[in-house]
């Protein structure tokens, strides 16, 4: 079987999926023809959760509820959120102060899970539910869970029967009732006419299709703007603690550029080596790391190399950023980690949809601004204030499912850079850590893909 190629078609679940690692196939079928792919039958796993909302809908419906909550994305409310970011940043330190996280160390999985949410919920929805953020948080993952077993697994109970189990009856009890409580609360109170909370609001009815809706474009945004932003910071952690030097040239940048001032919206622009290192992280680990959809029609896909590909209608096509990041084709050296891949020069040479850690065409992530800037921002000030090591005896495995997220906690040691500036030692022996076992081995296309 190839080992690096254009396409390769599998048998998924009985289902007859193209695989399609082409930069020109890609652009085309998220892109050029996108009106003849709709979102694939894999997405349907999240309807009990997400309903009818922007990641799932198509048409008229897609196209009223991106319309609706786009201008919440655009460049300058992104810049005004920029302080509500640094809080929670600075609000999770002053959390981790007391905590023994320079031996015992922190587990960063959950702690950016936590950052994700409460950003969300601060810039988003101006509500600051804490005490239930916890919960909250639990719910959503216990039903994504819940989704991601049944992506891949042969035997599936109806999802209706699986959500009279009390662990998933009452996670998506819990997350309804206080999507519930966060629109009746902010109905009452107008404070912050133009967060995305108030223009939801203000695009839906009063019949009870509309509060479903409602409802559903909540929940997306809960959901969306949490799980992939708190894992793209993990594995960034990870990734730095294998090459310190580019924790060190990262610290070297953030001295200059924030020089004593806390991050805003000018000097965040200049972390230009920082957004270089998170690119290469979502290239070497793409947290979306596969997209499907289904043609409507037959079609025929071109490829790079002028032939084309002769697509039935109701084929699903797979986008697998995880197996393009790391062609051959066109990254030399894939399976190394190099931030400079991504500098401006490099990036001019490669066919733009090698790279898609954010989708493409017109349902590219409607997150991508507010993503990039919530991640670096993080990242530069975690790198300014701690030095950091992943704490040794841990096996970490990168689980591929809707995201590839980490399974189960991630200790890293983190030591105050004041702290060693004032003569306190690193108390514990820096090891060189394996690299992660490579996803190879654990995920499903591995014999054609990677
Ligand atoms: C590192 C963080 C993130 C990554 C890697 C990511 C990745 C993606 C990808 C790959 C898609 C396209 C899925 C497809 O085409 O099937 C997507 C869609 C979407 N994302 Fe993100 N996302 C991130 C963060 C966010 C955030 C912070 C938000 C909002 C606060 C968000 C909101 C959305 C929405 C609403 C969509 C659906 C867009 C549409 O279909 O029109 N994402 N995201």
């Amino acid at each position: 079987m190839e080992k690096e190629g254009a396409y390769a078609w599998l048998s998924l679940g009985g289902n007859d999926v193209l695989m399609l690692n082409d930069a020109r196939g890609i652009e085309y079928v998220f892109k050029r023809n996108a009106d003849n792919y709709r979102k694939s039958k894999f997405y349907n796993v999240l309807k009990p959760m997400l309903g009818q909302s922007i990641l799932m809908s198509e048409g008229t419906i897609w196209r009223r509820q991106r319309k609706e909550s786009s201008p919440v994305f655009a460049p300058k409310p992104i810049e005004e959120m920029i302080p509500d970011m640094v809080d929670a940043v600075e609000s999770m330190f002053r959390r981790w102060e007391t905590k023994d996280i320079s031996k015992e160390g922190i587990d960063l999985n959950f702690e950016t899970m936590f950052l994700a949410l409460d950003v969300l919920l601060r810039t988003l929805f101006h509500e600051d539910k804490k005490e239930k953020a916890r919960e909250m948080q639990a719910a959503i993952i216990t039903l994504l869970r819940e989704a991601e077993e049944r992506v891949w697994s042969w035997f599936k109970l109806p999802q209706r029967i699986t959500f009279l189990l009390p662990k998933y009856r009452n996670s998506l009890h819990l997350l309804n009732q206080t999507i519930h409580d966060l629109m009746v609360a902010r109905e009452r109170n107008q404070s912050y006419p133009e967060d995305l909370l108030s223009r939801l609001i203000k695009s839906y009815g009063s019949s009870d299709e509309e509060r479903k809706l409602l409802r559903d474009q909540i929940m997306t945004f809960l959901l969306a703007g949490h799980e992939t932003t708190a894992n793209g910071l993990v594995w960034s952690c990870y990734y730095l603690s294998l090459h310190p030097e580019i924790w060190r040239k990262m610290q070297q940048e953030v001295d200059v550029v924030f020089a004593g001032q806390p991050p805003s919206a000018h000097n965040i622009k200049e972390l230009v080596y920082c957004r270089q290192v998170f690119e290469e992280v979502l290239r070497f680990h793409p947290v979306v790391w596969t997209m499907s959809r289904d043609s409507i029609v037959h079609d025929k896909i071109p490829l790079e190399d002028g032939t084309h590909l002769d697509i039935p209608p109701n084929t699903t096509v797979m986008l697998c950023s995880y197996a393009v990041h790391r062609r051959e084709k066109y990254w030399e050296n894939p399976d190394a980690f190099d931030p400079e891949r991504f500098s401006p020069d490099t990036v001019r040479k490669r066919p733009v949809f090698a790279y898609f850690p954010f989708g493409g065409g017109a349902r590219q992530c409607l997150g991508i601004r507010f993503a990039q800037i919530e991640s670096v921002l993080s990242l530069a000030m975690l790198v300014q204030r701690y030095n950091i090591h992943l704490k040794p005896g841990q096996a970490i495995k990168a689980i591929p499912n809707i995201t590839l997220r980490p399974e189960g906690a991630v200790f890293f040691r983190l030591l105050s850079r004041q702290k060693i500036q004032h003569g306190v030692s690193e108390p514990f022996e820096v090891v060189q850590l394996p690299e992660l076992t490579p996803l190879k081995s654990q995920c499903p296309f591995n014999q054609v893909a990677v």
